[in-house]
């Protein structure tokens, strides 16, 4: 029998014996350790089939036993059925049990993921399965891009149940930009109370004569944040959260019009920005906005503690240095730093930050333009602008994130043809993304081992809300976790045919998850957008 799981797991195993039926007396026994897979089976599979599952005991049939085997690998398990009419699910470690849990959802079949049933009592059939499976690289992420347009908490929470559902374990969550901050800094209300809101918005890509003239805002509050972090981490999701500096920060100055560079435009002036692509606004060096920032990072650190967000991004990318090239105050620090260019001064910029993260026990991660002008020991890179910054700063020794904008930019078009909403850059399909490798030929394993893992980025300018991130992220999302989570077969052996064999099963399961995806027959006539204007320009980088 075809389970038709996606990711693909390592192993299927001798089918065709019995399997299991789940049903009124059925339940769960947890070892020690596995209690947020508990938790969310009960929640989530007693939900669907309106079971109690409730805790049993050792040794007892018609149980769903968790367990962990330190043997196994940290996020690997086995799940087996078919003994003592019970399934075992094993992990290497609680996480391993949870992606364990992920699969015996799939094998449940698409009403496993609705929220209350569908078919009155019947009982739910889980298949003879012997499986065994772990994951590719440790860091299989999303970026969610919550400036340009926000997405509400419920959005978030249920894009984490998105990520879990398909074995992807880290949200890096792009906080601030030129167009919003969404994140409460208390000693700042200011960042939210003028940052988080803009008076109007352009509508389409920036060369679009179209605007919404509907103010638009919104912003986290400290605890939805707590709130996040916690569902975050019930789920074996890290969350990487981003406050974006030097560049991007056209919100933050408009707050607090000191932050900028005042003896070069008059920077209280300026608004949250309307419109998208680089903001020339960027923030002055000086003394007070580094102490300002250590001021945000350190209620940031408090909000997403080491054990879930052992990095920090800093951002780091598009930094126009027109700005520090006229700006007195920036050249003098460049002298007196003895700074060969402006290069270096945002090198020296990310160096501070850091210092100051290092010695709060965490690691700084950044967009591969702070490998210019040299990076410090120790910091992470997320390659964006093609491999090349990842093959550099593997090949120094720097840890990194795969996510070249070529491959897995998600708010890039999905079809060449004309129906595609407010289409942007790149044609990238769904087998492209399939086909995607983020370890490049030619590393050396030293470097290749360097490779943290990969993530897919969305970027949300031309995503007004939830329904068309979910039509630009998915289906693509589901084969980045193919080429996140799968082990096997090498990334030159895949069967495309076979993954669209699997999709067929997955796309029900989409529906029953509501997500508003891309059909393959292209969009639906409420999912185009004719007449608003993307950038449908072959090369063209995302934001310019
Ligand atoms: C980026 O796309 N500017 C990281």
């Amino acid at each position: 029998m075809d389970m038709e799981l996606i990711p693909a797991p390592v192993s299927v195993g001798d089918q065709g014996r019995c399997g299991f039926l789940m049903d009124r007396a059925t339940t769960i026994t947890g070892q020690d350790g596995t209690e947020s897979t508990e938790r969310w089976l009960r929640s989530t599979l007693g939900a669907a089939f309106g079971l109690s599952l409730p805790p049993g005991a050792d040794g007892k049939d018609n149980t769903i036993l968790l367990r962990i085997d330190p043997a196994l690998e940290p996020e690997g398990y086995r799940l087996s059925t078919g003994t003592g009419q019970s399934v075992v699910i094993t992990g290497g470690s609680p996480a391993g049990v949870f992606w364990g849990a992920q699969t015996l959802r799939q094998l449940l079949g698409p009403e496993a993921f609705r929220r209350a049933p569908v078919s009155d009592g019947a009982p739910a059939r889980v298949p003879f399965a012997d499986i065994e499976d772990r994951p590719r690289f440790s860091w299989r992420g999303m970026m969610l891009d919550v400036s340009r347009h926000f997405l509400p908490k419920d959005d978030v929470l249920r894009y984490l149940d998105l990520l879990a559902a398909h074995k992807l374990n880290v949200f890096h969550f792009h906080l601030t930009d030129d167009q919003g901050w969404r994140v409460e800094i208390k000693r700042y209300p200011k960042l939210t109370e003028v940052g988080s809101w803009r008076s109007r918005t352009k509508h389409g890509h920036r060369a679009s004569e179209l605007w919404d003239e509907t103010p638009y805002g919104g912003h986290y509050t400290q605890d939805d944040i707590r709130e996040i972090v916690a569902y975050a981490a019930e789920r074996h999701i890290r969350v990487v959260p981003e406050i974006d500096i030097p560049g991007h920060s056209q919100a933050a100055i408009s707050a607090y019009p000191e932050l900028g560079n005042t003896d070069v435009i008059d920077t209280t002036t300026l608004s949250v920005w309307d419109t998208w692509g680089v903001s020339p606004n960027v923030l002055a060096p000086t003394d007070n906005t580094l102490r300002f920032f250590e001021g945000v990072f350190e209620e940031l650190l408090d909000l997403f503690p080491a054990a879930n967000s052992p990095f920090i991004h800093i951002g780091g990318d598009e930094c126009l240095k027109d700005q520090w090239k006229e700006s007195p105050t920036a050249q003098a620090r460049i002298r007196e730093l003895g700074l060969a260019d402006e290069d270096e001064l945002q090198s020296w910029f990310i160096r501070h930050f850091d210092r100051w993260l290092t010695a709060r026990g965490r690691r700084l991660i950044g967009w591969d333009e702070i490998l210019e002008g040299g990076l410090p020991d120790g910091a992470a890179v997320s390659s964006w602008r093609g491999y090349a910054g990842g093959i550099a700063a593997a090949e120094a020794g720097h840890d990194v994130v795969m996510c070249p904008e070529q491959q897995v930019y998600l708010d890039h078009r999905q079809d060449g043809g004309p129906d595609e909403p407010m289409p942007i850059g790149y044609v990238r399909t769904l087998e492209d993304v399939f086909r995607f490798d983020p370890v490049p030929p030619g590393l050396t394993e030293e470097a290749a081992g360097h490779i943290l893992g990969t993530q897919a980025n969305v970027w949300t300018e031309v995503m007004q809300n939830r329904s068309r991130v979910d039509y630009q992220v998915f289906p693509r999302l589901v084969a980045f976790a193919e080429v996140a989570w799968s082990a096997l077969p090498a990334p030159a052996d895949r069967d495309f045919a076979d993954f669209e064999r699997r999709m067929t099963a997955h796309y029900a399961r989409l529906d029953a998850l509501g997500v508003e995806y891309r059909p393959p027959g292209g969009p639906l006539p409420w999912q185009r957008r004719p007449g608003v204007l993307g950038r449908p320009i072959e090369g063209a980088p995302p934001n310019v």
